[in-house]
């Protein structure tokens, strides 16, 4: 595909095929992502790719723990709450995936079966947890660093025919990635991406997401047109 092509076709993937992929090609995959440009070349990330039962244990725990209460443990800051324009866009991304769904705003107990398979990482085959070293922790530049080679990582999946979504639900249970992932305590857990072949009848897996204009994003300066 050209590139534009994969930028602009990727979206989200939520429904995935019971059907494995192989090592060799996320090796790949993430072989070309680590292409991804980093603060001085720190190179800051790690990756534990897991599948079959380690992953399913991971979703076990994250669903059990996040349904009893036990509070969300994830290891960066949430910030506020989205407000404005912001919460505008969380809605609206929300409504455009529950309507192909068809699942209606008072359905609660729908609702909450979408919440639990973001728990479950969208029964993706294989989950890729991003941590960076815990030596760089405090700074901001480690998560932007692995932001940019978790884009590179989507695109280049897309490129091969797989699909992904990042999924920060799946990692809200830290303890629990870290114990069956077996990520040492040197590591930060920025993220996982739960990824596999896309299932072309999972409806969700048709919503493209809406953007901003470059005029809404953009103020450019000192050009003479
Ligand atoms: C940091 C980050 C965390 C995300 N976490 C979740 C998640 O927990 N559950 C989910 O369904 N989607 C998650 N997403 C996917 C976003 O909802 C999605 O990228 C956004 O709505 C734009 O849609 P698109 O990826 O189809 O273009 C996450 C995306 C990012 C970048």
């Amino acid at each position: 595909m050209e590139f534009d092509d994969v930028v602009r076709g990727r979206r989200s993937i939520r429904g995935f095929q019971k059907k494995p992929v192989p090592k060799a090609l996320i090796r790949e995959i993430l072989e070309l992502a680590m292409r991804a440009p980093t603060s001085l070349n720190s190179q800051p990330w790690n990756f534990y790719v897991v599948t079959g039962e380690v992953l399913d244990r991971i979703r076990k725990g994250n669903v059990e723990r996040n349904v009893a209460g036990v509070p969300d443990s994830r290891e960066f800051r949430m910030g506020p709450a989205y407000q404005g324009v912001h919460r505008d866009r969380q809605v609206e991304i929300a409504k455009q995936l529950f309507a192909a769904m068809g699942i209606a705003r008072e359905d609660k107990e729908a609702r909450m079966d979408w919440v639990l398979r973001g728990f479950r990482q969208f029964d993706a085959p294989v989950s890729i947890v991003v941590t960076y070293d815990k030596a760089l922790h405090g700074g901001d530049i480690p998560p932007f660093d692995c932001g940019g080679v978790v884009n590179c990582l989507v695109n280049a999946a897309w490129n091969r025919g797989l699909g992904c979504v990042i999924n920060s639900q799946g990692i809200m249970q830290s303890p629990v990635v870290r114990a069956e992932a077996g990520i040492p305590d040197d590591q930060v857990i920025q993220t996982c991406v739960a990824m596999g072949w896309p299932d072309e009848s999972f409806p969700a897996n048709a919503v493209v997401s809406l953007r901003k204009s470059v005029d809404e994003a953009a103020t450019f300066l000192g050009f003479d047109d």
